[in-house]
């Protein structure tokens, strides 16, 4: 069996086949370095240990382990967190192949040619071997292959081109931006910028500054008022209080008006590119800003419905030809 995996650095994205449909599942990265103490014994342990090390899945931690660094591309916490996606996603424990992603930086050299040794690297991070606690059966992953990530995602897209024509991807995740220009039918790269301090992360971190003080809450708690912050009950439940509630508010507009802005000012670095792609999971935050600065009509403009299994579903259409056959 093969599975998809889009290991960015705030969430684990898995797309796979089963009966020739395609799933997909998404697993946040909140880990901490030490065992968590299960009263109730649920079978759903997240206790894992690699190379020696423990670690526990622990989505309320404040002191989670940090997987917004390049460093995490390679680090045990992002085998970890791959294995426990796969736990988690439903999919019987077995041997299988794996297909991951690494930053367009970490992947392409100045030539817009793959770096064979962070490749190799990369494989031998995610091949290492994840144990459960109390000798659960966990999966063995066998053969990894390495795409890069934002490109796979124009895949669709880049197929139905005529050849003159080429994608701007602009992919916005939890901690990058990573975006490419892509020709037709991927038959080259013409550009390509990286900015790992541009992501949804300016947001993030700028709530849980706002909080301080008050209450320390986890980065994935952060992310959870982002992704609810039009649902007026939701917010209020989470934050009763209405001066510090609005202090929040305040905060979220702020950073997005910052993130927008410096999201634009990259853009300015590309051109000649006819069709433009928002993708990752911040594409809704900047989906109208990066139309209106890339200037391209509305039927060469693309971004899905769930930008954030973009790059994972372009991944598996790549390597396993169309969706759902
Ligand atoms: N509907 C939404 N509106 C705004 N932000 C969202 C939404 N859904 C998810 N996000 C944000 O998107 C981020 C995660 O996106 P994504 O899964 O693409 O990142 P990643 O691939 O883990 O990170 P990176 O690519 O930077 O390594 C989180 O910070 C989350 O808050
Ligand atoms: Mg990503």
């Amino acid at each position: 069996m093969r599975i998809f995996v889009d290991d960015g650095s705030t969430n684990i994205k898995l797309a796979w086949k089963e009966n020739g449909e395609v799933k997909t599942f998404i697993s946040p990265n909140s880990f901490k370095p030490e065992w968590s103490l299960n009263l109730f014994d649920d079978g759903q342990s997240a206790n894992y240990e690699i190379e020696g090390e423990k670690f526990s899945f622990d989505p309320g931690s404040a002191d989670a382990v940090v997987t917004t660094e390049t460093r995490y591309q390679y680090s045990q916490v992002n085998t970890v967190a791959i294995h426990h996606a796969l736990l988690q996603s439903g999919i019987e424990p077995q041997v299988v192949d794996v297909v991951v992603t690494l930053p367009l930086s970490e992947y392409l050299n100045a030539d817009f040619q793959p770096k064979t040794e962070n490749i190799t690297r990369k494989k031998k991070s995610v091949k290492r071997d994840v144990t459960l606690q109390g000798n659960r059966q966990g999966f063995t992953i066998d053969k990894v292959t390495v795409l890069p990530e934002s490109i796979p995602a124009g895949f669709n897209v880049l197929t139905g081109l005529q050849d003159d024509d080429s994608l701007l991807i602009v992919d916005l995740g939890g901690t990058t931006l990573d975006v490419s220009h892509v020709r037709s039918k991927m038959s080259g790269i013409t550009n390509t910028w990286c900015d790992p301090k541009i992501g949804v992360s300016i947001i993030t971190n700028g709530i849980k500054n706002a909080l301080a003080g008050h209450t320390r809450i986890s980065s994935l708690q952060a992310d959870n008022i982002i992704v609810h912050r039009e649902e007026k009950d939701w917010i209020e439940h989470r934050l009763p209080d209405a001066r510090l509630r609005q202090a929040v508010m305040n905060t979220m507009e702020e950073k997005e008006r910052i993130l927008t802005n410096r999201v634009v000012d990259t853009l300015d670095r590309f051109t000649g590119y006819t069709h433009v792609m928002c993708v990752g999971g911040g594409a809704k935050l900047i989906a109208d800003a990066v139309k209106k600065a890339t200037n391209v009509p509305s039927d060469r403009f693309f971004t899905s419905n769930d930008p954030q299994f973009d790059l994972v579903l372009g991944m598996l259409e790549m390597k396993e030809g169309s969706a759902n056959d």
